[in-house]
This record gives structure tokens, C-alpha cells and sequence, in this order.
């Protein structure tokens, strides 16, 4: 009996107060988000979100302001700030007050994250296993994989049942590449807040497995003119089906040729990027949390639109400069049919901000200068045909990435005789003596 009534009261009990926290937890799904003072002057000035009053200046250092806004507020704010300042991103989502502290703290003081781990070399050296991956490449796989992620699935936005899939899709693929390497692991990485997962390949390292080099690019994609109802469309062929279809090809010819790195190199997938850098900032966070020593950080987010007359941007600020001058350094030595230039892209513009704010270094080869911006971007236009039905630019940045796989997978002091003798390339050892 007294078992019954300790039923009731609890029954009765829960009856009350699980509609009272739904809509606690409803007031409380306000977003803490740090985004550039000059789109937050915009936002203000253009009332994007209703008015002034309703974008509030919570804290604001060093050209970063806090501020909070409901979910529903979100395509408004990231359609203004893509307008008005260029930005494909521009702010970032934290899960907390406290996250979004931190965020501006270590902004103001990047000194405050550490990098953990040793920096490689940087030493150029591996062109018997640079040339044999590029060799391997094919334009063709790269436009067969951006034109499926941009036309078999209506969008892959971050909380869509297709957004969904197309995760699921690209952990497939990356399996199949991977079939014949048991070593190799292939995964989701499920995201407590939003229903879309990352994807993470990792090929554990030879010798150096505890020293991670990622490559990455983020999955998700966004139309915010309209609505984001079930299914609307996003296609974001080049805004990022090219910076995964890039990344999937290297993918591809590594596990072909048998690429084996010394250090574990991780191919990321990130979901929910549009919204805030949300994925990317779970899985850097994570990374950084278990002490986990990234030694490099490659993004890729959009590879297919030549916008400007130089073939690759590369990112000059919230990135790593040594890093960045490293890139550069694999243009001039192993892309030398290439020109390069470098552009700024402001606050949280893409994935590569997510590990720099948590000092690991990060870099970012981009499609073009930022005033040269692929105008179809999140837009229903960001078709392949609009891309001319070509992955010839993406192409270049999978010679790139698989380069830089090569050269970071693998450092200075080994390989280099085994690589010279075993293919009877002298100039793959005589290079690398001083
Ligand atoms: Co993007």
C-alpha cells in the first residue's frame, strides 16, 4: 500500500514538474555566443536580430564580444554577417556562460593555451611518398563524391534526418577506402546537443603514434534565406561537399599506396560548423582535455571555386604562422605549377579557429582572397553546375593535402634512406642531407 502511494505522489510529482523543466530548459536554450565586434556592429546597427536591446554586449575583449540569442535568432545573425562582412562563418557557439568566458579569455591572451607536444620539423623530405600519393589522385573520384553530397542528400544541415545521413554516408565511404587496412578505424562522433554526427578517421601512428596530425573540413551545410524546415535544400557544393570530396580522395590513395605514417593522422569530418563551429570546438576541446598531443591542424572548407587569379589562399589570421609558412613552403616545393597569395578572414570564419583556440596550430588553405568569395555560397545556388561541373581547383588542394599527410605523417631522421633505397630515388636522400 505504502508502495502504491509512494507510486502516486511520485507519478503526481513528476506530472508537474517535467512540463515546468521542459520549459526551463526551453528559456534556457539561449545560445552564448562570441562573435567579431564589427559584425556585431552591423547586427546592432541593422537590427538583425529585432533591435538593439535584444543583442546584448555581455563582455567584449580584444574585437571579440559575448552576446546570447535564442536558436531561432541564429539564420538571421549568420545571414547578416555572411552578407555583410564576407564571412562563411564569423562567430563561434559555446555551450555554456562559462565556455564563452574562456573563449575571450584565451582570445586576449593566447599564451594562456600552451601547445602540448613538440613541433615537428617541418623539414621537407618525403618526395618519393609526396609524388607517389599525388600520382594516385584522381579529379574525377573528387567531382563523383561532391556531386553526391550535394545532390543525394537535400541538405546536410547539422539537425536534418539528411544532415544525418549524409554523416553516415561519408563514415562509409571512408570504410570502404579502408576495407583492407585493419588498423585503420572509421567512426561517428555523436554530438549530445544536435542530431548530426562528426566522422573520424584515424591511422594510428608507426613509431610516433602519440604526436596526431588532423586533416579536416567541416559536413554540414546551410541555407539561411528561407527557412530551415525538414528537408529545405542546401546543396553547398562547394561550401564544403569540396572540402570533403578533397579530403576523401586523399583518404583514398594513402590506404591505396599503403601509406603508413609514423605519426597518427586523424581526417575529420565536422559537423555543425554553419551554427557556431560547434563540432569542431567539441572535438578540439576533447582533444585538449585528454592532453592529446596535435602537432598540425590542416582545414579544408571549400576547394572548388577559383575566385581569385592566385590558385590557393592561405589564411593569415587566427592560424598558426610557422605552420602556415610550412604550407607555403609545400607550394614552392611541390606544386610549383601553383601560385599562391594569403588573405585575412576575421573571427571564427571556419573549423582551423576551434584548435587554435585551443593552441594547437592550425592552418587554412582557401579557394580564394575573401573579397574574391564564392558568390552562391549558402545559397541554393552552391550547385556543381554552378562550379562549372569541375573538381579541377579542388584538385589542387588534394595534391596539397596529400603532401601535407606525407610530410607531417612522416619526419626528418627515418624513412628517408629506406624511401631513397628502396625506389632508387637518390634526390629522396641526397635532398635531405646537408
Ligand atoms: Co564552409
Amino acid at each position: 500500500m505504502l508502495r502504491i502511494r509512494i507510486l502516486i505522489a511520485l507519478s503526481v510529482v513528476i506530472l508537474i514538474f517535467l512540463p515546468m523543466s521542459l520549459l526551463g530548459a526551453d528559456a534556457e536554450s539561449n545560445l552564448w555566443v562570441t562573435v567579431g565586434e564589427d559584425a556585431f556592429n552591423t547586427l546592432r546597427s541593422s537590427r538583425a536580430i529585432g533591435g538593439p536591446a535584444d543583442l546584448a554586449r555581455l563582455d567584449a575583449r580584444d574585437g571579440v564580444v559575448i552576446t546570447r540569442m535564442a536558436e531561432s535568432d541564429l539564420p538571421r545573425f549568420a545571414e547578416t554577417i555572411h552578407r555583410e562582412h564576407k564571412r562563411c562563418g564569423g562567430f563561434m557557439v559555446h555551450a555554456s556562460r562559462e565556455a564563452a568566458l574562456e573563449a575571450l579569455r584565451v582570445h586576449a591572451q593566447p599564451s594562456l593555451r600552451q601547445p602540448l607536444g613538440a613541433p615537428p620539423s617541418y623539414v621537407i623530405d618525403q618526395p618519393v611518398w609526396v609524388r607517389r600519393l599525388e600520382d594516385s589522385l584522381d579529379e574525377a573520384k573528387i567531382l563523383a563524391n561532391i556531386r553526391i553530397l550535394s545532390e543525394d542528400f537535400v541538405n546536410r544541415f547539422y539537425s536534418d534526418a539528411a544532415g544525418e545521413n549524409a554523416a553516415v554516408w561519408i563514415r562509409d565511404l571512408w570504410r570502404g577506402y579502408a576495407e583492407w587496412r585493419p588498423e585503420v578505424t572509421v567512426e561517428l562522433v555523436e554530438h549530445t546537443d544536435w542530431r548530426q554526427p562528426s566522422v573520424m578517421l584515424t591511422i594510428p601512428g608507426t613509431t610516433r603514434s602519440e604526436e596526431i596530425v588532423v586533416l579536416g573540413g567541416h559536413l554540414d551545410s546551410v541555407v539561411w534565406a528561407g527557412n530551415q524546415n525538414p528537408g529545405f535544400s542546401a546543396p553547398g557544393a562547394d561550401d564544403n561537399a569540396s572540402g570533403i570530396a578533397t579530403l576523401s580522395e586523399v583518404i583514398r590513395v594513402a590506404m591505396e599506396e599503403g601509406f603508413a605514417p609514423q605519426r597518427t593522422v586523424k581526417f575529420i569530418g565536422y559537423a555543425a560548423e554553419e551554427v557556431g563551429l560547434r563540432g569542431s570546438q567539441e572535438i578540439a576541446g576533447d582533444h585538449a582535455a585528454a592532453g592529446a598531443q596535435v602537432v598540425a591542424v590542416l582545414q579544408l572548407d571549400m576547394t572548388a571555386y577559383h575566385g581569385s587569379p592566385q590558385d590557393i589562399a592561405l589564411l593569415s589570421d587566427f592560424t598558426d604562422s610557422t605552420l602556415t609558412a610550412f604550407v607555403g613552403d609545400l607550394i614552392d616545393t611541390y606544386l610549383t605549377d601553383l601560385t599562391r597569395t594569403s588573405t585575412a578572414c576575421g573571427y571564427g570564419c571556419s573549423d582551423h579557429a576551434a584548435w587554435t583556440a585551443e593552441g594547437y596550430p592550425a592552418a587554412m588553405p582557401a579557394e580564394s582572397r575573401l573579397p574574391d568569395l564564392n558568390p552562391n555560397l549558402h545559397r541554393t545556388t552552391d550547385t556543381l553546375a554552378s562550379l562549372g561541373d569541375s573538381a579541377a581547383h579542388a584538385f589542387k588542394f588534394a595534391r596539397l593535402a596529400s603532401a601535407f599527410t606525407v610530410e607531417l605523417g612522416r619526419d626528418a631522421e627515418s624513412a628517408i634512406f629506406e624511401d631513397g633505397f628502396e625506389s632508387g630515388n637518390t634526390v629522396a636522400w641526397s635532398t635531405a642531407v646537408p
